[in-house]
């Protein structure tokens, strides 16, 4: 049994129209969870979004002891007590990849951490030689047996300096908590710069630690003693993806969508890029206003790190290409294994070839017409459901619970908020277009 969104769609006519509200983000919130293991008192955490990773998170926390209270949506409160384990759950962890990030926090302040190779979206091979390479310098010892890890501090962490040969958001985020409560100063070079992690050094900042540089590629972390949450609540950003998503699909079929409660200044690279493309964009400062043009030119997309095009927005942006009149190129530099959705969407009838495991070629413009589809990750499954909605005919997208519902809050309410015809259905038999 699973959930499936049934989407009829527009045959290209430009029907939207409405408010859309962005959510917490995601990948702000799982962060601020996991470092809630660094305060010796309760953390107050809200606009956190309602979605599937952000409840098994807790789910993971509250396994190793934590007291996890939801008061009201999107607000909670999470204590670390004393006696909490160091073991991280395999049956939560291998669903989840951003698991991986409390492994910082659980190893600075408790000596020890264990954990499986984790799991989550199909989209490369995602090593943790990083993890391993940092922690050793940190002066852990690593253990790897099977498929799991086993991490030991005696005596603690030590500040170290290393240098990312990837700039991996969750490295980056790991060893900045890690550093927190390390012996001396930690430095991390060619650091990832996404937004969310700015946004967790100022919130921990707030709350007594010593993060200089986060934003930039080097952060330094001066070791200290364990923060206090008191007087000091966590505000979830807005999702910059979330947002992206909701105005690629009002560039498409929108006569006039506002996205609001959300940070235009962290989605430059996307908005430059449907604007060449000839989309009206209006950007204020918590809103962008977006209506979709008759016709679209075609645009070249390389992903990269951020202020980059985000690699989370490339499936969306591949879709939004079939509509462009001419030739463009999809450029996917981050994860090896997040183009192979394309072939659904050529079963739909776009005209999509793949140049190498890294590159699509995509000519437009072409008429989708609606199928049954099952999304290999969450953000391709946002993709499908922009595909369905300005495809001709019906479309079935199925195992929305473990792609769609991991990411992005209440995500048929807010379509059929703006106009799109979608209904939930659940026990349809999965089936792989
Ligand atoms: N990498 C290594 N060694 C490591 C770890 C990573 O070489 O030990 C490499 C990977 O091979 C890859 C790059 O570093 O080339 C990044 O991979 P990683 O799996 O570490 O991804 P991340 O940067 O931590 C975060 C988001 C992703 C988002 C990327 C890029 C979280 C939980 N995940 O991943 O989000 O795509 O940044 O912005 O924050 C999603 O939300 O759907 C998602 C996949």
């Amino acid at each position: 049994m699973s959930n499936a969104l049934v989407i009829k769609g527009f045959g290209g006519e430009r029907k939207l129209s409405g408010t859309v509200r962005t959510t917490g983000a995601k990948n702000a919130a799982l962060k601020a969870i996991a470092a809630t293991v660094l305060f010796r008192d309760t953390v107050t955490l809200t606009n956190i979004p309602e979605i599937n990773d952000v409840e098994r998170m807790f789910e993971l926390l509250k396994d190793m002891g934590a007291e996890v209270a939801h008061s009201k949506r999107g607000a909670y409160t999470v204590t670390i007590p004393k006696g909490f384990a160091t073991e991280l759950s395999t049956g939560i962890a291998k669903k989840m990849r951003a698991s991986v990030v409390l492994t910082g926090p659980v190893l600075s302040r408790f000596g020890k951490v264990s954990f499986p190779h984790p799991g989550g979206c199909v989209i490369g091979s995602r090593p943790l030689d990083l993890f391993v390479d940092g922690f050793e310098k940190m002066g852990a010892t690593v253990t790897v047996k099977d498929d799991s890890y086993v991490v030991e501090a005696k005596g603690g962490l030590k500040g170290a300096e290393f240098f990312l040969k990837n700039q991996s958001v969750t490295v980056t985020e790991t060893f900045m908590m890690a550093g927190v409560l390390a012996k001396g100063t930690t430095v991390i070079k060619n650091a990832a710069m996404e937004p969310e992690i700015e946004e967790l050094a100022k919130f921990l900042n707030t709350c007594g630690a010593k993060i200089a540089g986060a934003g930039t590629p080097t952060i330094t972390i001066k070791g200290g003693s364990l923060l206090s949450g008191k007087g000091h609540p966590y505000k979830t950003m807005p999702d910059r993806i979330d947002a992206g998503s909701f105005l690629i699909l009002g560039a498409l079929a929108a006569r006039e969508l506002h996205i609001t409660h959300c940070e235009p200044l962290h989605l430059e690279s996307p908005i430059a890029a449907l604007r060449s493309a000839g989309v009206a964009i209006e950007t204020k400062k918590n809103e962008i206003i977006v209506r979709a043009p008759a016709h679209l030119k075609p645009v070249d997309i390389k992903t990269h790190e951020y202020p980059g095009f985000p690699t989370d927005l490339q499936a969306p942006m591949t879709v939004f290409l079939t509509q462009s009149d001419g030739e463009s190129t999809v450029f996917e530099t981050i994860f090896e294994g997040r183009l192979n959705y394309t072939e659904s969407l050529a079963a739909m009838g776009a005209q999509i070839t793949m140049m190498d495991p890294h590159r699509v070629l995509v000519r437009g413009k072409s008429e989708l017409r609606g199928r049954k589809l099952t999304s290999p990750d969450l953000r391709a499954g946002l993709a499908f459901v922009i595909a369905a909605v300005i495809a001709k005919g019906e479309s079935v997208i199925h195992n929305v619970d473990t792609t769609i519902d991991r990411g992005y809050e209440d995500v048929d309410a807010r379509l059929r908020a703006i106009g799109v015809e979608v209904e939930r259905v659940s026990a349809i038999p999965e089936v792989i277009a």
